[in-house]
């Protein structure tokens, strides 16, 4: 069988980030490389030895040359990349939060379910191993019922009003970025929610600094997660069962270490380190469910994105805030 052949789209910090970790996967192949300005596709391709370089988003969408493209744009920039990708017949897999808007993820998911192509959130931390143990401790009753997770992903950066973080047009703010994994997680081990609470610092490009978000699940469970730039945090998260409960250490969204504490037992850790720097991963699931067929992957599959983008639009108007897809016109 041949190669799955990848495209990035977007030469960033995590597009460098991730193209090592392509090396890891089997079956996968890092193809081709598209930014708006043919030089960075080209310095980018020179420095991770990747074939391809495009000069523009559409002339790789539209090539035969990728089977599946991994979007890496500011929030606003997924959604029109990834409607051009999927009437192209290409799979994607969209970086975190899935868009801006609950309406622009509704719209990808539609797309993609129309044409049959695989799509999937990049939510890298659910294909993490010691995650993925943690949900068999769970499966196994370990911890009893899941009746609570708690956790916070703070993570300081310095108020500059252009960049992406914090420059509205660019979907900034603590909630799309970081907010995502908290509530991620959580509904991950609790499921779909039913009420969400949350309070907002802002900066004064009206994006928030940081968030205190409580959801009730509609199972039952409850939620205490915060998030934010302003503070340096463990990043720490717990799942609270009724016979005992699973520290994720530090930092959570990509452990690789757990700990497992029983009522009348001495605690359990366990401890797989990712390969790569992580993101091969989320690689790998995508590039076996394609061979395989899939169109979703049921370990974070597309209705988990869009129960989380809500929850995020819904923390997000709470403090007013409302954001909008970028309109790219790749026609
Ligand atoms: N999973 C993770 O660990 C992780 C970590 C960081 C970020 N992310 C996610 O990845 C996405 C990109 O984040 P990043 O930190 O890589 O952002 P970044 O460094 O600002 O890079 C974004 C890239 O998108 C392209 N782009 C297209 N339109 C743009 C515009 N109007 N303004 C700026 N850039 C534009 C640019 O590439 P070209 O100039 O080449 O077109 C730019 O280099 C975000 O959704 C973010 O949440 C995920």
């Amino acid at each position: 069988m041949s190669n799955v052949r990848w495209g990035i789209v977007g030469t960033g910090a995590i597009a460098h980030g991730v193209a090592g970790d392509f090396q890891f996967v089997p079956g996968a192949e890092l193809a081709a490389v598209a930014s708006r300005t043919p030089e960075k596709a080209q310095a980018f391709a020179s420095r991770h030895g990747v074939p391809r370089a495009f000069g523009s988003y559409q002339e790789m969408l539209e090539s035969d040359e990728v089977d599946v493209v991994y979007i890496a744009t500011p929030h606003p920039h997924h959604r029109d990349v990834a409607l051009k990708a999927i009437d192209n017949g290409k799979a994607i897999l969209v970086e975190k939060a899935f868009t801006a808007t609950l309406s622009g993820a509704r719209q990808v998911v539609e797309a993609a379910r129309e044409k049959g192509v695989f799509a999937m959130e990049a939510m890298w931390t659910r294909f993490l191993p010691v995650v993925a143990a943690a949900r068999e401790v769970v499966a196994w009753g370990r911890i009893g019922d899941v009746e609570a997770v708690q956790g916070d992903l703070y993570s300081y950066r310095e108020f500059q009003p252009d960049h992406r973080l914090f420059a509205k047009e660019l979907g900034g703010g603590a909630i799309l970025d970081l907010g995502v994994y908290v509530v991620n997680f959580a509904q991950a081990f609790l499921g779909n929610v039913k009420s969400v609470d949350c309070m907002t610092r802002l900066f004064p490009s009206g994006v928030e600094r940081a968030a205190s978000i409580s959801l009730a699940h509609t199972g039952g469970g409850l939620s205490s997660l915060a998030c934010g730039f302003d503070g340096h945090g463990p990043g720490r998260m717990v799942v609270i069962g009724t016979k005992g409960w699973i520290e994720v250490e530090p930092r959570f969204h990509h452990p690789s270490m757990i700990t497992i504490h029983r009522n009348g037992v001495l605690p359990r850790i366990i401890e797989a380190m990712p390969t790569g720097r992580g993101y091969s991963h989320e690689f790998a699931e995508v590039t076996q469910r394609i061979r395989e067929g899939y169109t979703e992957s049921p370990t974070m599959p597309l209705d988990d994105s869009l129960e989380v983008m809500r929850v995020l639009e819904s923390c997000l108007s709470q403090a007013g805030i409302y954001h909008q897809e970028a309109e790219l016109g790749l026609v």
